[in-house]
């Protein structure tokens, strides 16, 4: 009974290392930042129409998968992924492209300039991550219209992506 106590206390004692509510199982810390809609990087859409084309959640986490898997293998930018959180990567993407659908879903990652921060993107490169995103799309057979709706609401965030 008190060995089963002083356990209890030990254990209520030890330092506590609790992720924050939304992340994933596996996922590796981050600094701390404050989560804000804001940091999405664009404004979601009006309406449902969006969601649909992109075939609800699901149609977004099919996306998701691929194209990070896309990235990651990529001979050109992949050496960029190497070493990254993958599984924190494809829960924040999937989140923010469901907040910016308006999926609903909540977007609680960092916003574009801390998460790019010093890792030498070109434009180069974000040109071939689009491609990637862009095929990723197609297989899910999005339709072009609302495929470039999208990347329309993307582009802008190249100015912060993008190093020169
Ligand atoms: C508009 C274009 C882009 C969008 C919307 C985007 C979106 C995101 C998001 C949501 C995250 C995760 C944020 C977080 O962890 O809190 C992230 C991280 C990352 N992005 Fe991008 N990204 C873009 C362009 C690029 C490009 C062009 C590259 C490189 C070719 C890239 C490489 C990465 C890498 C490696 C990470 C992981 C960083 C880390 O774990 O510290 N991204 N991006």
């Amino acid at each position: 009974m008190f060995i089963a106590a002083a356990l209890a206390l030990t254990l209520l004692a030890a330092p506590q290392q609790t992720p924050a509510p939304h992340t994933m199982p596996g996922e590796e810390a981050v600094d701390p930042y404050t989560v804000d809609p804001s940091n999405a990087g664009a404004r979601p859409f009006n309406g449902d129409a969006m969601a649909r084309a992109f075939h609800g959640q699901d149609g977004i986490r099919r996306i998701v998968d691929r194209f990070v898997a896309s990235n990651f293998a990529d001979p050109r930018i992949g050496e960029i992924f190497t070493n990254q959180d993958r599984i924190r990567l494809k829960r924040t993407l999937f989140e923010q492209f469901c907040y910016i659908l308006n999926a609903g879903c909540a977007y609680t990652g960092r916003d574009m300039k801390a998460a790019h921060k010093n890792m030498g993107v070109q434009q180069n490169d974000m040109n071939r991550l689009v491609e990637n995103l862009q095929a990723a799309m197609g297989a899910e057979g999005v339709a072009f219209a609302a495929q470039n709706r999208l990347l329309a609401k993307l582009a802008p965030m190249r100015k912060v992506v993008v190093e020169r």
